[in-house]
């Protein structure tokens, strides 16, 4: 399986520059040949409008994802949006509980809803997780642990299988420090060793926070790093490819 590399543009740019930035990443795409799964995770109203290229054109090179997703199919819930109408538009994948969303107030709670309606609308999970603070290894895994039985509480071994998660230690999200490789594939194989022993299944799981065109390969030379999750270094066109060339 290739590994993926997922751009999320957050709300750092508007429509006209996302649009322009997916053009540039286009142009990469015409002059290298691209080993990896591209993700990208513009706002919702620039994912309307890609989908609607993707659909005119055909020749699209990368997969869509939302930056979240509403929880219910329908719902008196202002401003967010039906994992119904992504379907419609041809997304496939959506982030769930990024820590800026957290810090907006989400829980795990609605987390663990919003990761079962995406699965009902077919919607592959994109779950993020990680500490805010740096803490000792021990700590670290009583937290992991805690939320990943918070964030999967009734999903059945067939659904599980099916999400992606990405460990995103907080304090290491932009403009911080990177979390070096070698820990985060400590904390992969942790991760990893979970998901094996409890549910035999090998969960695809990607790396995020810091991550740039210089330290991107240390990432994936990782066997246990499936991918990463790109924020900050992948609104440059030019970074965003060297990071997947
Ligand atoms: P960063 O963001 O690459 O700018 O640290 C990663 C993320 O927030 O997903």
């Amino acid at each position: 399986m290739s590994k993926i590399i997922i751009a999320n543009f957050k709300m750092e740019l508007d429509l006209k520059q996302s649009l322009k930035l997916i053009e540039n990443y286009k142009k990469i795409f015409l002059t290298h040949k691209i080993k990896y799964k591209i993700i990208v995770c513009p706002d919702f109203l620039s994912l309307a409008y890609l989908s609607a290229k993707k659909q005119e054109k055909r020749t699209f090179p990368f997969h869509l994802a939302s930056q979240t997703i509403g929880h219910l199919k329908y719902g008196a819930l202002t401003g967010e949006v039906s994992p119904l109408s992504l379907k419609n538009i041809g997304v496939n994948y959506s982030l769930i509980g990024h820590s800026e969303r957290r810090q907006m107030g989400e829980k795990n709670s609605l987390i663990n809803k919003k990761i079962k309606m995406a699965l009902k609308a077919k919607i592959v999970p994109i779950v993020c997780l990680g500490s805010e603070k740096k803490l000792t290894k021990n700590t670290l895994h009583k937290f992991i642990t805690n939320e990943l039985k918070e964030i999967l509480v009734n999903l059945s071994k067939s659904k599980i299988k099916k999400i992606i998660i990405a460990y995103e230690p907080v304090w290491a999200i932009s403009p911080n420090e990177p979390c070096s490789p070698k820990i985060a594939s400590q904390v992969h194989s942790f991760i990893k060793d979970y998901f094996n022993n409890k549910y035999k299944i090998n969960i695809c799981l990607l790396y995020g926070g810091s991550v740039n065109d210089i330290n991107a390969k240390d990432y994936l030379a990782y066997d246990n790093i499936d991918g990463l999750l790109v924020g900050n270094a992948s609104l440059s066109a030019l970074k965003f490819k060297k990071i997947i060339s």
